[in-house]
């Protein structure tokens, strides 16, 4: 298949190299040489490593020699499927579907990796409405497993069955959204860990260090809250709360995030964010193995959208899981996590956070008709899931 990349950031030299370690011809394009370059560099040192590490048996020159790149769009007049992977911003990625549209075979599948926007509004700039959709890979997108596939109102079954099965072909796992909703699954769910996090820090109630230690050491996550936002990037993080808040989402009130977008520390890319990582690169953050952070509470306000999302038909809990497990690397699934802690405690901590004024913590009813049936979780035998 000829797969074209646009954008060649974080995550488009990722999907690129995931492509090309799948046997398929892909062509880069971004808009300077400079960034080409750069790109072309952290994809030959993260396949030295899949390779070094017997991930893949063919060597990275062979790989590398199915990638081509360009600064021009006019690449994309032979291609099978196109993904965009460029900065949230709307207009821009307005303007790239408009030029895909012009230039690619009119049996392309256009697909994009926007984090949050919906694929309705970004399929409105074409003539090919029901050969776009969304396929949202996740950072490292050579190790991390997920791709969601989000149809629009528009996208046709084939596009969808399409997608599928080229997710399935280049070795991740598809969780295929039911209807899309701003955000996704993983976003909505990971705004409101950001939320919480930003809360309890922000009221005092506890350190970035703190959250960051229960996260990892009491909840076992493979990085802290503040350190994956610092991962993602504090400007993405920010992008993606605006775009899930002004489509009708609840207020997300976090200024110490926003402080940091405008004092330019975005996280790893920059060196600075929450923490430091000298010469940009990531480092796992040392931090206290003990901590006064209640994982329950840090968990909550996600629970409590996961459970909007099943109350909403979007998914079920297996399927928030999958996307936790394979996305976020969560050793458990956020609803088996819940039923663990006990949906009684999740929901004593939402509505302890809601007394204190913060309307976005008000428990949803699933939540609420679970505690009225009994559903607690383990204990009770039956929460999100049955245990015997
Ligand atoms: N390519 C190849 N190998 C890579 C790599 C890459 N891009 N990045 C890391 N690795 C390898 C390292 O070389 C290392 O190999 P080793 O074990 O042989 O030394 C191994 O992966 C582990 O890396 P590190 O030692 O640097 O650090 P960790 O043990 O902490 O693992 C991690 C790094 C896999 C990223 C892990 O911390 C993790 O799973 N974090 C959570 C990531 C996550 O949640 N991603 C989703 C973000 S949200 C998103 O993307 C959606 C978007 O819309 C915002």
């Amino acid at each position: 298949m000829r797969i074209l990349v646009v954008g060649s950031g974080t995550m488009g030299h990722g999907i690129a190299e995931v492509m090309a370690i799948a046997g398929h011809e892909v062509k880069v394009v971004d808009i300077s040489w400079d960034i080409l370059n750069r790109a072309k560099e952290k994809m030959n040192e993260s396949l030295n490593r899949l390779y070094e590490k017997k991930v893949i048996s063919e060597s990275p020159e062979a790989i590398m020699a199915r990638i081509s790149m360009s600064t021009s769009y006019d690449v994309a007049s032979d291609i099978d499927f196109g993904i965009e992977a460029v900065p949230e911003i709307f207009e821009l990625k307005k303007k790239i579907f408009q030029y895909l549209d012009e230039k690619a075979p009119k049996t392309a599948i256009l697909a994009t990796n926007t984090s949050s926007i919906p694929i309705s509004e970004i399929a409105e700039f074409t003539n090919r409405k029901d050969k776009v959709i969304g396929m949202h890979f996740f950072n490292p997108p050579p190790l991390m497993k997920l791709v969601e596939v989000i149809p629009s109102k528009y996208t046709s079954e084939e596009t969808i069955n399409e997608t599928v099965e080229l997710t399935k072909r280049v070795g991740k796992v598809p969780v295929r959204l039911k209807i899309e909703v701003p955000g996704f699954v993983s976003n909505r769910i990971f705004i409101r860990l950001v939320q919480e996090a930003c809360r309890e820090v922000e009221s005092g109630e506890a350190s970035i260090q703190d959250v960051d230690s229960a996260a990892r050491n009491k909840l076992k996550l493979p990085m802290g809250i503040f350190e994956l936002s610092d991962y993602v990037g504090l400007d993405v993080v920010v992008d993606i709360w605006k775009v899930i808040v002004s489509r009708g989402g609840t207020d997300v009130k976090c200024s110490s995030f926003e402080k940091k977008v405008s004092s330019k520390e975005l996280g790893v890319k920059t060196g600075k964010g929450f923490y430091s990582y000298p010469g940009g690169r990531y480092v796992k953050v040392p931090l206290p193995e003990d901590s006064k952070a209640d994982p329950a509470r840090i968990i909550s306000l996600a629970v409590n959208e996961g459970a909007w999302l099943i109350e909403n038909n979007i998914v079920n809990a297996e399927e928030i899981d999958t996307v936790m497990k394979l996305g976020f690397n969560f050793p458990k699934g956020l609803m088996q996590i819940a039923d663990e802690l006990g949906v009684d405690s999740i929901v004593k901590n939402l509505e302890d956070i809601e007394k204190k004024g913060e309307k976005a913590y008000s428990p949803v009813k699933l939540l609420r008709e679970m505690i009225s049936r009994g559903e607690t979780g383990v204990n009770a035998k039956k929460g999100f899931y049955r245990y015997t």
